[in-house]
């Protein structure tokens, strides 16, 4: 099979790394890709966004799959892009249509597909420009601290938790204002979950599943978590504090009727489902649902499959996934992400990484985030997220040592990372 890969970070890199190993798998391409793609797999100059240009290498190609990373060009429709054209109506898309994508891409959507089936999340009311009243009125109805959420894709940072109620009143009249755009047109206003976050995927053709392995994903910048959200600063896998009967809860009562309503509105969902959860008391809740895997809970994941991923994606395009979930590595898997300092905010760009080929297969896992390679054959920075390393081990301490062993010989001007990945659960 030919593959193309659309996104350019550790996730995408992972992706690679996985479809490689398929003996399925003849030609395999990212688009735009990283340094790390660019050096084991072949890159191609495309934008995801750019769905004619990215259609046309596929004709040209005579692609077979395309596995999309990232959650933009699935909300701006490429699976309906793909379906609607002729040439490319064969290829199997992973990931699913526009209107499915509202999972991800509107919270009110998303929102009122739970209350639809029953699905447990946090309670909330969704309100409009123009409801201004309305919003600070409920706000009335919680207590703090207020949890704010733009409808649209704000780049992860719509989400707004605020201590106070003054403070969540002035955010409630900024975000109907426009703080995030047209993204913040809509808000949706919730009550707040205290409890502890885990992430479960699915692979679906919308009828069937399988689970992959769970993750838990470090999001604050900082040491013992605090400072900003990031996209992610580290993962471990799996879950710590899972249970044969937190497991259970989550597909009786979210993965199942989640499938059961993608029916009932008869949508169109072959690809990979994210379910951003919270363990209350022993209860899952949905936090968020996301139309694609996670960064860095793919660099988790994927290494842990024992399965053929590329052979289940082509079961999964064909409406013939078969049940049960994915067999899993007895190895646990910890990553921590070196990133540029200054990231989540602004950061420089353009450093020169050394110590790339000190990090070998064999102990750490590399994958590339915000990376370039240059024609001089050398890899420089090029995002906030700049390298995931992965270690697989017989227990968590081991895979911990693992991904912290391949950290520690890389460098670039500015490398910075949380060096307590996984510390809540390491022995003092
Ligand atoms: P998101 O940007 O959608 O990933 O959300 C950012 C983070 O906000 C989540 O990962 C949670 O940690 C937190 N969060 C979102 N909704 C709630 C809620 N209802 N209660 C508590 N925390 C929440
Ligand atoms: N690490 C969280 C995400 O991919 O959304």
């Amino acid at each position: 099979m030919n593959i193309l890969i659309l996104g350019s970070g550790g996730r995408e890199h992972a992706l690679a790394w996985t479809v490689a190993q398929s003996p399925r798998c003849e030609k395999l391409y990212c688009a735009p890709g990283n340094g790390g793609t660019a050096a084991a797999y072949e890159n191609v100059a495309l934008d995801p966004m750019d769905f004619k240009a990215v259609g046309r290498f596929c004709a040209a190609q005579k692609m077979d799959m395309l596995i999309v990373g990232p959650e933009a060009p699935l909300v701006g429709g490429i699976a309906d892009y793909f379906a609607q054209e002729e040439a490319l109506r064969h290829i199997a898309v992973m990931g699913p249509g526009q209107t499915a994508a509202q999972l991800e891409g509107s919270k009110r959507y998303a929102k009122e597909f739970m209350a639809e089936n029953g699905i447990p999340t946090a309670r909330y009311r969704a309100f409009e420009q123009g409801q201004e009243a309305d919003a600070l009125a409920f706000l009335g109805e919680l207590a703090p601290p207020y949890v704010l959420k733009a409808d649209g894709l704000a780049g992860g940072k719509g989400v707004l938790i605020l201590p106070d109620r003054a403070a969540a009143e002035e955010e409630v009249s900024a975000m109907l204002s426009g703080k995030f755009g047209k993204a913040s047109h809509t808000l949706v206003i919730e009550e707040f979950l205290a409890g502890r976050e885990f992430s479960v995927f699915a692979l679906t053709d919308g009828q069937h599943y399988r689970l992959l392995p769970a993750a838990v994903d470090y999001k604050r910048r900082g040491e013992g978590d605090t400072g900003l959200n990031t996209g992610g600063m580290g993962a471990l896998s799996p879950v710590p504090f899972m249970s044969e009967a937190l497991w259970a809860r989550v597909e009786t009562e979210i993965v199942k009727p989640t499938l059961a309503g993608l029916q009932r509105r008869e949508l169109d969902y072959r690809g990979f489902l994210f379910f951003g959860l919270m363990e209350v008391n022993g209860a899952p809740y949905v936090i968020e649902y996301n139309v694609r895997l996670g960064d860095p809970e793919a660099e988790v994941v994927l290494p842990r499959l024992e399965e053929d991923l590329l052979e289940a994606c082509q079961q999964a395009w064909e409406g013939k996934l078969p049940p049960g979930p994915f067999v899993e590595k007895e190895d646990e898997a910890a990553t921590v992400v070196a990133v540029m300092e200054g990231y989540p905010g602004s950061y420089p760009k353009g450093k020169a990484i050394t110590g790339l080929s000190d990090v070998t297969e064999k102990d750490t896992l590399l994958f590339q985030a915000g990376t370039r390679q240059e024609a001089d054959g050398k890899t420089y920075t090029a995002g906030g997220r700049v390298l995931a390393l992965t270690g697989l081990g017989k227990t968590r301490e081991a895979a911990l040592e693992i991904c912290y062993a391949g950290a520690r010989k890389v460098c670039f001007e500015g490398i910075d990372y949380r060096r307590d990945i996984g510390g809540e659960w390491r022995k003092k």
